[in-house]
């Protein structure tokens, strides 16, 4: 029975409750079944609880493979595939209801309803896998894992196989290969579904939302903690339980720091302010990255170096289409760079040559994007046989050029140093073209300036 303070909240958390069915969770798993080799098993072991300092845990995560073949989140976990077993392909270890451990750790599926509620053909408690795997191993040619991820997973599973070999006397037969399940699972996870993009459409709304809200609330003299706040108010009030990373929202120097998470120091006049942030939706994540005045209005070099990322967005996503390769949208976003740092003096010679040579490195650093998925940095190969990949159709990923002017380089006129932009937003490529899911939050300079003086 569930209390009536529950009851009462049930339908603020349905309206923004977004989750994948069970048919999505069995169609990827009979798709990965039909690419394993002939007489193999797929082990896929669950994440690991972290302690973040004494008796206390970091908010369990589930593993991004295991989740996207079974939707189920509890830890203690190992989910196991066998194509052509005759009692069943699906087979999961979990944690056994045990009602004085629910009391404290909460409520747990247990392998008995796991079948009805998570479609398994067969569950146990994890707390007997050291027996039942090595059965279920023995006799198949081949085990798929991803190996070297995890000591402690890459042990147990040396452990079983050589279990097996114990008893090769008694007529056991252990496996004779070992092969990557991320090469075979991660081009899967690559392509998403029309399902995985229409929750990946309402992430990015809800990040596009809260981007838009800091925006509207920032005020010089706050901390940049107290944006982040705001940002997470938006995340959750909508129906996301944690950010798909943690939020950088760095304001003036800090915004030329890539990885700043920080967020402690207060917000001057007329700095500009990298929010980089964005919010996971059943396990998908959105990454979305605006930067924007304090003051509410650019300063002219930072309106100068603002454009100039933005017409380098806008060229990287004129080429993020099909029959196009994973580096063009980077290549187009590095010649409208350098050109406009060559403008603007920062750097000085001919384009090409500063391109051949890197230097536009010295202001941009990283790359115009990365895969998008489950993880931020999502899965998936960006080179096929040495040579960058084509994009095709249900591939998502991130354009975010940017511009970082070190605040003690000398070798640029005063007035730029210090300047941070990046500019990203989370597109997936259709069959024409590209459609950009955070499309909801603005960009343009003037569309900015109109919202923060609203
Ligand atoms: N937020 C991480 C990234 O933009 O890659
Ligand atoms: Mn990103
Ligand atoms: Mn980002």
């Amino acid at each position: 029975m569930r209390s009536s303070i529950e009851r009462g909240l049930k339908h603020i958390t349905e309206v923004g409750m977004v989750k994948l069915d069970s048919a999505e969770y069995a169609k990827r798993r009979r798709a990965l079944m039909a690419q394993m080799s002939p007489n193999s098993i797929a082990i896929i072991p669950c994440a690991p609880v972290t302690v973040r300092n004494r008796d206390v845990e970091h908010p369990y995560r589930q593993d991004s493979d295991f989740y996207y073949l079974s939707g189920f989140d509890e830890e203690h976990a190992c989910l196991v595939l066998i194509p052509g077993r005759e009692h069943g392909e699906y087979v999961l270890f979990c944690q056994e209801k045990i009602k004085e451990q629910e009391i404290w750790t909460g409520r747990r599926v247990g392998p008995e309803a796991a079948l009805e509620q998570l479609g398994c053909d067969d569950a146990f408690p994890i707390s007997d896998i050291d027996d039942i795997l090595p059965g279920l191993i023995e006799g198949k040619d081949r085990i798929f894992a991803n190996l070297g991820v995890s000591p402690e997973f890459d042990r147990q599973l040396m452990q079983w196989v050589n279990h097996i070999k114990t008893q090769v006397r008694n007529g056991a037969t252990p496996p004779h290969e070992f092969s990557a399940l991320d090469h075979l699972l991660h081009e899967q996870r690559l392509i998403k579904s029309d399902a995985e993009i229409a929750v990946m459409q309402k992430a990015a709304e809800i990040s596009a939302e809260a981007h838009t809200r800091a925006m509207q609330v920032v005020k010089p003299g706050m901390r940049e903690y107290q944006l982040e706040a705001e940002l997470m108010q938006i995340f959750m009030a909508a129906g996301s339980r944690w950010p798909a990373y943690p939020s950088i929202v760095g304001s003036g120097e800090n915004a030329c720091i890539l990885h700043y998470t920080r967020n402690d120091d207060v917000i001057g006049d007329n700095e500009l302010i990298l929010i980089d942030a964005g919010c996971e939706l059943d396990y998908y994540a959105s990454d979305i990255t605006r930067t924007f005045p304090s003051s509410g209005k650019f300063t002219d070099p930072q309106r100068k170096l603002y454009q100039l990322v933005l017409d380098a967005q806008y060229a990287a996503i004129a080429v993020t289409k099909p029959g196009n390769h994973w580096n063009q949208p980077h290549e187009a976003a590095v010649k409208v760079l350098t050109e406009g740092l060559v403008h603007y003096g920062l750097l000085e010679g001919d384009v090409d040559d500063l391109i051949e040579n890197l230097a536009y490195r010295q202001f941009y650093m990283h790359k115009t994007g990365h895969w998008l998925g489950m993880d931020v940095h999502d899965v998936g190969e960006y080179r096929l046989e040495g040579e960058w990949r084509e994009l095709v159709p249900g591939m998502v990923l991130t354009i975010e050029p940017g511009l970082y002017i070190a605040p003690d380089d000398d070798t640029v006129d005063p007035m730029w140093r210090g300047i941070g932009i990046r500019i990203e937003d989370d597109v997936v490529v259709t069959k024409d073209g590209c459609t950009i899911l955070s499309r909801d939050v603005v960009k343009e300079i003037a569309d900015i300036e109109a919202l923060m003086s609203a």
